[in-house]
């Protein structure tokens, strides 16, 4: 069972003046389809704490996937991208590429999520939008091939099948 960690970047969120429910929702749907989830922060959407986090979940914990929702946005505070970017060794883009263009046929509004994906050492880290809604539609175009890129990069699976 892959370990997940999520953190929710909400300002409001971490001093309790708004329940996280999307990091709620990420924790009912990683569950429905079989992840373990391992750990779950709500932290202000602080780049360095944010970046932090992700140093811990990663080299400390040892999760193998990171969820992350909130902050993805225009607005002057958000700053979960450059947080991410700030730790990861390797980018993967096709994850947020598929994100986005899934979401695009649902919402022009897709466009303006400026979330990454990527790896640090064998954790992979991928950031959602910060709604309830988009974190569901999110995470339904890219469950389908997760398990496998994690199951290469744990290396329980060694390369894709080639037909
Ligand atoms: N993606 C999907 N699938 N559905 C949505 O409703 N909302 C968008 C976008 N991505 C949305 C979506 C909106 S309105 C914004 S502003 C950006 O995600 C950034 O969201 P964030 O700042 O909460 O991270």
């Amino acid at each position: 069972m892959f370990k997940v960690g999520i953190i929710t970047a909400s300002d409001k969120g971490s001093k309790g003046e708004r329940e996280d429910k999307s990091g709620k929702l990420i924790k009912d749907i990683m569950s429905a389809n079989g992840y373990d989830i391992a750990m779950w922060k709500i932290l202000p959407d602080e780049r360095e704490e944010i970046s932090k986090e992700l140093i811990n979940m990663c080299d400390n914990l040892k999760l193998d996937l990171i969820l992350t929702t909130g902050g993805t946005g225009f607005s002057p505070r958000d700053f979960t991208p450059e947080a991410t970017l700030d730790v990861i060794d390797r980018q993967v883009p096709g994850i947020s590429e598929a994100m986005r263009y899934y979401s695009l046929q649902i919402t022009p509004k897709a466009m303006l999520s400026r979330g990454v994906s990527g790896i640090r050492g064998q954790t992979l880290i991928i950031n959602l939008p910060g709604s309830p809604k988009a974190v569901k539609e999110n995470l339904e175009s890219i469950l389908p091939a997760l398990k496998h890129g994690l199951e290469i990069l744990k290396g329980v699976a060694v390369e894709c099948a080639r037909k």
